[in-house]
């Protein structure tokens, strides 16, 4: 166990443990975006910054990526930490000025609402920190989306923005998603995403329309599941 402290207060977590999971484990809250427990962390959004001191040196860090080490001090809401995370949000409201989740972010931080930098002109809600990418990858195993571009054009994207044949609709990339930037519609029957259109499956038992036809025959084929078996939704299981 390493032994540390965090906001005056003193705690043990096993080695190799990042910051931002013993403060939450300790009941202190550090704001995030891009850190998601289901996929690799990419450090993108910078708003998990705190300050650890060790011995007479300071730093900032980014909680979700830092490891705790023995006898180190973190603050999370000094000024100084508060003053980085503010400027953090000015750029991420520069970057994606139509996130409805980022403003809200800023407001509770009393962030002035009237943009510090200069809006992008692309007006995307997307912060780059390749969740829904690592979820496709490394949760669903399928690759359907990718990044595309270099510089100011990097964007997320299904591969040459065309119609991808191995997405099958389920949807990991817009739930994971902190901003809200994959558009995804799900009605009754149907779901649109990555410009295709999924038929949805109702459950054999209750007959409501419960996922993507294409979902579960994915599902069937990875695990040897027969499909009859998995066409029943989690409520009537
Ligand atoms: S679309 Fe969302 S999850 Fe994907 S990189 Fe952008 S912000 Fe992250
Ligand atoms: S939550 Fe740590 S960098 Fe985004």
């Amino acid at each position: 166990m390493v032994n540390f402290i965090i906001d005056g207060k003193k705690i043990s977590a096993e080695k190799g443990t990042m910051v931002l999971e013993a403060a939450r484990a300790n009941g202190i809250d550090i704001p995030t975006l891009c850190a998601h427990e289901a996929v690799s962390r990419s450090g993108a959004c910078r708003l998990c910054v705190v300050e650890m001191k060790k011995g007479k040196r300071a730093k900032i860090v980014t909680s979700c990526l830092y490891p705790v080490e023995e006898g180190i001090i973190i603050e999370t809401k000094n000024e100084r930490v508060m003053n980085v995370r503010r400027l953090v949000l000015q750029l991420l409201m520069a970057r994606c000025p139509e996130s409805d989740v980022i403003r809200d972010l800023a407001s509770q931080l009393g962030v002035d609402a009237q943009p510090r930098f200069a809006a992008d002109e692309d007006k995307s809600k997307c912060i780059l920190c390749r969740s829904c990418v690592r979820v496709c990858e490394e949760v669903v195993g399928v690759s359907a989306i990718g990044f595309s571009c270099r510089g100011a054009d990097k964007a997320v994207s299904t591969p040459f923005n065309e119609d991808s044949a191995v997405c099958i609709g389920c949807g990991a990339c817009a739930f994971i998603c902190p901003t809200g930037h994959i558009e995804m519609e799900t009605t009754e029957e149907t779901r649109k995403i990555w410009g295709r259109t999924f038929k949805m499956k109702t459950c054999d038992v209750c007959g409501r329309y419960f996922a993507p036809e294409d979902q579960l025959k994915y599902i069937s084929k990875k695990t040897g599941v027969p499909l009859k078996e998995l066409a029943v939704c989690t409520n009537c299981r």
